[in-house]
């Protein structure tokens, strides 16, 4: 588990909360795991030290049947509060910690689940499909769940003539309605602050300054509409706009012959692209684009959760039996992969 370059901090040994993430803290981390039997899952925007250690990091597709395949008694998913719930509706016999439970996620709070119903009952009939980015209540109210890995193929996989209600993001949502070509699919308006942040201006300057650059964007991003844009008019190759979840955006940085890379998403990614491929300069398009949530998982923090155990997540069983079969589908949809 090799340090690499970290992403916006002097150090890779710069204590956080006063934990120092050095050997020692590495062994005792290990230590804690193995004498709990447990996993420790990290998302691709998690801080490079907890990247790192992890037994396995990805993105939040791949995470989801990791824990759902995994044997250990106890996951800790280093990442944000809907993804540890995503692994506890799966695994209710299992015991899921969150190193520190305020990590929220501005995307999932932009729907409730009475949001839901109340857009339900203006739409009888209609498919539901909620991101993964949602509150066990609102996965509880839906049909089939999606990552961003695989939201194209779960709408394909619904019959051309049902109406589908996609929610809770606009961009992706907009994604999605014009990669199937779907007119009656309908878009919750929601975004994640930190994604629609990233905007077309920004990316066009950063283009047009790296002509032979590859883009990998996120489909979250405000971004993504001008970089389809950018492409549709001949500023940018047509095969140099990708538009991919952070586990795609992984693997095409293995098979890319570029040798820059323009990275529209949060800035924890560069972490994992410059492991994989050390000899492309990867820049983000807007490096101030980091998801304060992700980063409450601290050193610290993990540490605490082990000696600790907590935060525990816990959901209410009712609410985790009407989300499984939605989150079930999302599993079984689309091509493995995106973690290791
Ligand atoms: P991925 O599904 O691509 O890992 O994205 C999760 C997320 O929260 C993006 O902000
Ligand atoms: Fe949520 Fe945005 Fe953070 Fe992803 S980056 S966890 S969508 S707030």
């Amino acid at each position: 588990m090799a340090a690499t370059a970290s992403v916006g901090r002097a150090s890779a040994l710069e204590p956080y909360d006063g934990v120092r993430p050095d050997a020692a803290w590495r062994e005792e981390v290990l230590r804690l795991a193995e004498r709990r039997n447990a996993v420790i899952l990290a998302h691709n925007y998690q801080l490079p030290e907890i990247q790192d250690i992890a037994h396995h990091t990805g993105d939040s597709l791949a995470l989801s049947r990791i824990a759902a395949d995994s044997d250990a008694d106890t996951i800790v998913f280093c990442g944000v509060h809907f993804m540890a719930e995503t692994a506890k509706i799966l695994s209710p016999t299992k015991t899921v910690l969150i190193p520190d439970e305020r990590a929220g996620c501005s995307l999932a709070d932009s729907i409730t689940a009475e949001d839901l119903r109340a857009w339900k009952a203006e739409h009888p009939g209609a498919v539901v499909v909620s991101y993964v980015n949602t509150t066990a209540e609102v996965k509880a109210e839906t049909d089939v769940c999606c990552t961003s890995s695989n939201a194209v193929d779960v709408v394909r996989s619904i019959p051309a003539d049902r109406e589908v209600l996609f929610c809770p993001d606009q961009f992706l949502g907009a994604h999605v309605k014009r990669e199937t070509g779907r007119e009656n699919l309908h878009v919750w308006a929601g975004e994640c602050h930190v994604h629609a942040g990233i905007n077309g201006p920004e990316l066009a300057e950063k283009a047009a300054a790296n002509p032979d650059a590859d883009l990998f964007i996120h489909p979250e991003c405000g971004c993504a509409t001008s970089a389809l844009y950018l492409a549709g008019e001949g500023t940018v190759p047509q095969d140099r706009v990708k538009i991919l979840s952070t586990g795609d955006m992984v693997k095409a940085a293995r098979g890319t012959s570029a040798r820059t890379v323009l990275v529209a998403t949060e800035v924890g990614m560069l972490h994992q692209l410059r492991r994989a491929a050390p000899e492309i300069d990867f820049r983000a398009v807007n490096d101030r684009a980091a998801c304060r949530y992700m980063k409450m998982i601290t050193p610290a923090a993990l540490l605490r959760a082990l000696r600790e155990g907590r935060d525990e997540v816990h959901v209410d069983p009712d609410v985790a039996e009407r989300a499984r079969g939605a989150v079930q589908r999302m599993i079984a949809i689309g091509q493995p992969g995106g973690g290791e």
